[in-house]
């Protein structure tokens, strides 16, 4: 069956049903079609809404890799800018890495995820791609027998069933295709770290020409460029605290304060056009496979966004993905179905294990206690190192960079 078909009233059918218009479904969408695979996007937002969410930014050398060798990078090399450096402000001082000369030499490209995600969609349907916007995918069914079914719910609030052979399941930690999986049919490892970030998206230009990583007694805070004129921050922030709870002036006089602006340069400052909280947790499901539904990017797996592999990650296993599915639907050759979960998963944990290691960089315990007192030493001790040892300095650098 190669040949999109509707089969009673709003019906449709699809070699591959994909759940989720983001880096990985649109890339998953571009790989088959490109083979020849008939397919299927079903996207809860609008186009709208999708072109333009801000998320991640920080593309890495072998995502840029991927993407060049399917003739989807074009719009990265022309506007996106390579980045190689970070800095890590502590109250012992600061010292940069310019990690695009250490380990493997790879530096990421920074290119704001909606441009990736347009870029992509924009391939995608120029390629005759299908794509349902407002459509919502409500719960697959009979995903352990060969003929699954996603039923839908349309713009207006229409039920309908999706047929397919596959589901890939690309709508991210809260999708229909988590929900969908039976209990006990695959195995979730699940940590919350107990911590939150206040997400800010700022209509400001970079203010230094790295990443920059401050570890501070009232918490932690990040900068990272997106363009010229708009830097993302982040800031620690107390669990369950609203995201409007702090007054813009709040917000960038503790930025100043813990990115130490005082000693190392002001803050560019700017209107806050975006704020989240984010609550810093990572889960992976294992297999990421149940019978005739798969799951790839967030849905798979979800990553504290300490070390920005989320979206890389997802970039990986579609193509892993798609050239499964294409062997398998065009050749009969299911063994990279077979092998898709083994193949990702050690990426995946490897991914887990650098984030979770950022983390513990990044964030100590804030009492008094002795135990809070020796963590917060450790710490000392660990940024002190990759201050200092090149072979640490080389093992972040190929971590901090690769998936
Ligand atoms: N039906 C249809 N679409 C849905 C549904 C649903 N029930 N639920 C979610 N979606 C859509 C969302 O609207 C979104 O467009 O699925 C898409 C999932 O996209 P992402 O959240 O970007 O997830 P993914 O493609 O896995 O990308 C992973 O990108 O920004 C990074 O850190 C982020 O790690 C994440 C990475």
């Amino acid at each position: 069956m190669t040949v999109s078909q509707r089969v009673g009233s709003g019906d449709e059918t699809a070699d591959v049903v994909i759940l989720g218009a983001g880096p990985a479904g649109l890339v998953l969408g571009n790989l088959l079609q490109a083979s020849g695979v008939d397919c299927l996007v079903v996207e809860r937002a609008d186009a709208a809404q999708v072109r333009t969410r801000a998320r991640a930014g920080f593309l890495a050398a072998n995502t840029v890799r991927i993407l060049d060798r399917h003739g989807l990078a074009e719009g990265l090399h022309r506007r996106g800018r390579e980045h190689s450096a970070c800095e890590f402000r502590t109250q012992d001082g600061r010292f940069r890495l310019d990690y695009g000369s250490l380990g493997r030499g790879e530096r990421h490209t920074v290119y704001p995820q909606q441009e990736l995600v347009t870029d992509l969609l924009t391939h995608y349907q120029g390629a005759g791609g299908r794509i349902s916007f407002r459509t919502e995918a409500v719960a697959v069914v009979g995903a352990d027998g060969s003929r699954p079914e996603v039923t839908v719910r349309d713009p207006d609030g229409r039920p309908s069933r999706l047929h397919a052979r596959y589901v890939a399941g690309c709508d991210g930690r809260h999708g229909a295709a988590r929900r969908s999986l039976p209990p006990g049919a695959v195995r979730r490892h699940h940590l919350d770290h107990g911590l939150s970030w206040l997400g800010l998206l700022a209509q400001a230009p970079p203010s230094l020409d790295a990443v920059g990583y401050a570890v501070h007694p009232d918490g932690f805070a990040g900068h990272m460029a997106r363009t010229p004129e708009v830097t993302r921050y982040y800031l620690q922030y107390q669990r369950g605290q609203a995201a409007d709870a702090w007054s813009e002036q709040r917000i960038w006089d503790e930025l100043a304060l813990r990115m130490g602006a005082a000693e190392y340069g002001a803050l560019h400052r700017g209107p806050i056009v975006q704020r989240t909280v984010v609550d810093l947790e990572s889960d992976v499901l294992e297999p990421l496979r149940y019978g005739s539904l798969l799951l790839a990017g967030d849905a798979a797996a979800l990553l504290s966004p300490s070390a920005a592999k989320g979206a890389n990650l997802a970039v990986l296993e579609a193509e892993i993905l798609a050239g499964a599915l294409v062997d398998d639907l065009a050749h009969g050759d299911a063994r990279g179905l077979e092998r898709y979960s083994a193949q990702c998963l050690p990426y995946i944990w490897r991914a887990q294990e650098f984030s979770q290691w950022m983390l513990r960089l990044l964030h100590g315990p804030s009492g008094p206690d002795a135990e809070s007192l020796f963590h917060n030493a450790l710490r000392r001790a660990r940024l002190e190192s990759l201050r200092t040892s090149r072979s640490q300095q080389d093992w972040f650098a190929e971590h901090y960079v690769g998936v």
